[in-house]
């Protein structure tokens, strides 16, 4: 985007509210719209997109800090399409987002369906990744790192949500210098029927926050995990379009 810093300062504006969750950090209460940006992730990805309801994180901010803690780690997002925008000062971000392969179940993915977890010997899809992730979402014994995308200010990772993916190290201790990220939760809008505005509409009496425009500049498609499941992938088929300056 050509106005990050923009949209970084404006999610600095916004509240954190002290919250018990899964995982480490904080979420913005607020959600800020960036105009443009169902249809620019929609041509990136060569689908139609639509942001998920206003129940998903779409349009919030996170702030993690080193030692913000957990109950949990590696995920599947409930999504079609996930997207983190890193909005960390450069000299502040380490770490990134990390991709695993499960090593019990040889997998780097959820299943895609009931049919593929029963030969697995599951039930469902649905209970195998319950069943995986009750089990094993903190025990990093049972994780192989695969990929981590690192993080840059102004990089914005989207990514497949039933890959097996955690987000890197939180480090600082305030908002300032902390794990600071844009979240984005996308559905396909040919499964959505009707779905037009998926962000809330503005209510009289709430604060009218800014707009931002979505202009990738640099766009790297990383490697793919395949579908068929349980086959760690190496790093082929890295498709580079533009390489971006500096990295
Ligand atoms: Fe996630």
């Amino acid at each position: 985007m050509d106005n990050a810093q923009d949209l970084r300062e404006a999610g600095l504006r916004l509240t954190y509210p002290p919250v018990d969750g899964n995982f480490p950090g904080r979420n913005s209460h607020e959600r800020i719209t960036i105009q443009g940006l169902d249809q620019q992730v929609s041509k990136l990805v060569g689908e139609p997109l639509v942001a998920l309801s206003p129940s998903q994180a779409h349009g919030k901010f996170r702030i993690a800090t080193a030692g913000d803690t957990g109950r949990a780690k590696v995920h599947v997002d409930a999504s079609h399409w996930s997207g983190i925008l890193y909005l960390s000062r450069p000299e502040d971000c380490r770490g990134g987002t990390e991709f695993f392969r499960h090593i019990p179940t040889n997998t780097e993915r959820g299943p895609y369906n009931d049919q593929e977890a029963q030969a697995m010997g599951h039930v469902s899809a649905k209970q195998m990744i319950a069943d995986i992730l009750e089990r094993d979402t903190l025990d990093d014994s049972k994780w192989e790192l695969t990929m981590r995308v690192p993080m840059r200010f102004n990089r914005l990772v989207l990514l497949r949500p039933w890959l097996w993916h955690t987000a890197g190290e939180a480090f600082g201790d305030s908002l300032q210098n902390g794990r600071f990220v844009y979240l984005m939760f996308f559905a396909s809008a040919r499964q959505v029927a009707g779905a037009s505005s998926p962000m809330p509409a503005r209510r009289p009496g709430r604060p009218r926050l800014p707009t931002f425009r979505a202009e990738p500049r640099h766009v790297r498609h990383l490697p793919w995990p395949d579908a068929g499941a349980g086959r760690a992938r190496s790093a082929a088929r890295c498709r580079r379009r533009h390489r971006a300056p500096g990295r």
